[in-house]
């Protein structure tokens, strides 16, 4: 019985094919082979996304390929380092809100693959659409985080009506954002690491948290450029350099860091941040340069 139903449906496939037998054998290895090669390319093929972020309007989930990434931190350390070789070295480039390139290329280097950007710094954003999401803007992917008062999707939210303008404008811009869940369990690694509830303790969570968890996530390797380490601003004789580097005669870094430090509310609490980068640093593969980190 089994060979009459395989010598039947030989018939009816050379039948119906119209192809000669020997074509369909050439297909059959085709396909097999090519079910192989696919199936050797698991970074490309099989990319995962991350549901955390999604994107402004259609909420698919962000998908981000990076080997090596570079964090070009947006403080003022970075000036005169000329890191830009290293820095556009890796397989990703990260920078954070609206942080310049053109005029500091020596320094920060010139290539932007992602942005973490803070629901604050949108404004900065959709007020020159051309220069960050116009011609080339879908080389940079954009994630923004913010509070879910500001990125609710209903209409109230008034960051992501911006955000949703700009996609509507910009359709190959590519925007995300941060979800409620994912806001909260960043919140729940502030817990976890500092032992403080947030927001019972006043603080604002940095955009170099946001973006360090998300490279956890994304980057096999982490190449922090320009952040300080906890103790930098109690060190003696330390570099005094503007809060960002893109605003010269700004307050100094570590005036800045620590106002915020002691603020009893809305500051952000650098300083606690970078010593739990530190111990991230410790279970994932994170360097620091300019100024380096010793870490042990
Ligand atoms: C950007 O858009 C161009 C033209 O539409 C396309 O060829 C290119 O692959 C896109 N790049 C990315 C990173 O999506
Ligand atoms: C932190 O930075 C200061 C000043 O650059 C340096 O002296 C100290 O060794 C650094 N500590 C670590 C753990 O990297």
């Amino acid at each position: 019985i089994g060979l009459v139903v395989a010598v039947f449906l030989f018939v009816v496939v050379v039948k119906f094919s119209e192809k000669p037998c020997f074509q369909l054998l050439t297909l059959l290895g085709q396909g097999i082979s090519g079910w192989w090669s696919f199936s050797q390319q698991p970074h490309e093929a099989f990319q995962a996304g991350h549901p955390g972020y999604v994107s402004v309007p259609k909420q698919e989930p962000l998908k981000l390929q990076c080997d090596v990434c570079s964090v070009v931190s947006s403080s003022g350390q970075i000036l005169g380092r000329e890191a830009a070789p290293e820095i556009d070295h890796a397989s990703c480039v990260w920078r954070m809100n609206n942080a310049p390139i053109r005029g500091f290329e020596r320094d920060v280097g010139s290539r932007t693959d992602l942005r973490v950007v803070s629901h604050t710094s949108v404004p900065l954003l959709v007020q020159k659409p051309q220069h960050f999401f116009g011609r080339r803007g879908n080389e940079t992917a954009y994630v923004v985080w913010g509070p879910l008062r500001n990125m609710r999707g209903d209409g109230k939210g008034v960051v992501y009506n911006m955000l949703r303008q700009a996609a509507e404008n910009y359709p190959h811009a590519r925007i995300y954002i941060t979800t409620e869940e994912r806001m909260n369990y960043c919140d729940t690694m502030f817990k976890k690491e500092t032992g403080k509830d947030r927001i019972q303790s006043g603080s604002y969570l940095s955009t170099g948290w946001f973006t360090l968890i998300l490279a956890m996530d994304v980057c096999k390797e982490i190449r922090v450029y320009g952040m300080i380490n906890n103790t930098y601003c109690r060190s003696e004789g330390y570099r005094k350099v503007p809060y960002h580097y893109y605003e010269a005669g700004s307050r100094d870094e570590c005036a800045e860091y620590l106002l915020h430090e002691s603020a009893p509310y809305g500051g952000h609490r650098f300083i606690t941040e970078k010593a739990v980068f530190a111990k991230w640093a410790k279970t994932h593969l994170i360097k620091f340069f300019y100024p380096e980190w010793q870490l042990s």
